[in-house]
């Protein structure tokens, strides 16, 4: 089998999205290297994340933790830009999947389904606090969003919600993720990193998050 048809294979046998990632053949992200880039996709926006992650974040010989990789495409993107990258999920499949178009693409990415890291120069978690919040409540959400805060510098943090009412009913506005990360966790300062627009045309913000003021 080639790489493409074993990811496939993978992706395939996924028949579970409850926790966000995706199933029946298709990767949550798009991986946008030849020939990965003819996988299915729930969703294209790999490379406009990792263009604003890119932007606000410096990532050469840097510890980087993405908490919630699904399918890693965006943990893969992070290494090809010479981070030394920690892809962590609950979904030992959607990992499978990540480390076969690592190896194929001769990247180094650690997938996991623990963060085992103390700490790290920058945490990626894009859209998972969401369906944190849906499956195990708001209480197990913001402890997990404090004790990632806690281990490392920078977080780039996406709560997944719009503005527009397509947030799973967590009842959270964009504008209120400033008050959510101030409160819940140990960060003094946080700023719009970037926005983008996602498949189902609703605008997305990528908001970083540092210890310092
Ligand atoms: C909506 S996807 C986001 C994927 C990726 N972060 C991105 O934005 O491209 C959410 C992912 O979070 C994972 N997830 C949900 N709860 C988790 C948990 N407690 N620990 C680790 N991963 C989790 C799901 O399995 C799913 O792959």
């Amino acid at each position: 089998m080639t790489p493409v048809e074993q990811v496939q294979t993978i992706l395939n046998s996924i028949t579970d999205d409850s926790l966000g990632g995706s199933a029946n053949g298709v990767a949550y992200q798009d991986y946008p290297w030849h020939p990965f880039d003819a996988i299915p996709a729930a969703f294209r926006t790999t490379q406009r994340k990792l263009d604003i992650i890119k932007r606000v974040v410096r990532l050469k010989e840097k510890t980087v933790l993405d908490f919630g990789c699904a399918n890693g495409a965006v943990t893969i993107g992070l290494a090809l830009e010479g981070a030394k990258v920690y892809g962590v999920d609950v979904e030992p499949a959607q990992l499978g999947a990540g480390r076969i178009v690592a190896r194929s693409l001769g990247v180094d990415v650690q997938f996991s389904t623990q963060a085992s890291l103390a700490h790290c120069d920058a945490i990626i978690y894009l859209s998972v606090w969401k369906w944190t919040v849906r499956h195990q409540g708001r209480k197990v959400a913001d402890a997990q969003l404090r004790r990632l805060s806690e281990s490392c510098d920078v977080l780039l943090f996406d709560a997944g919600v719009g503005d527009c009412g397509t947030d799973l009913g967590v009842g959270l506005k964009v504008s209120e993720v400033p008050t959510l990360v101030l409160r819940a966790t140990p960060m003094a300062n946080i700023a719009k990193a970037g926005a983008f627009v996602d498949n189902n045309n609703i605008p997305r913000t990528i908001w970083k998050c540092l210890r310092q003021s």
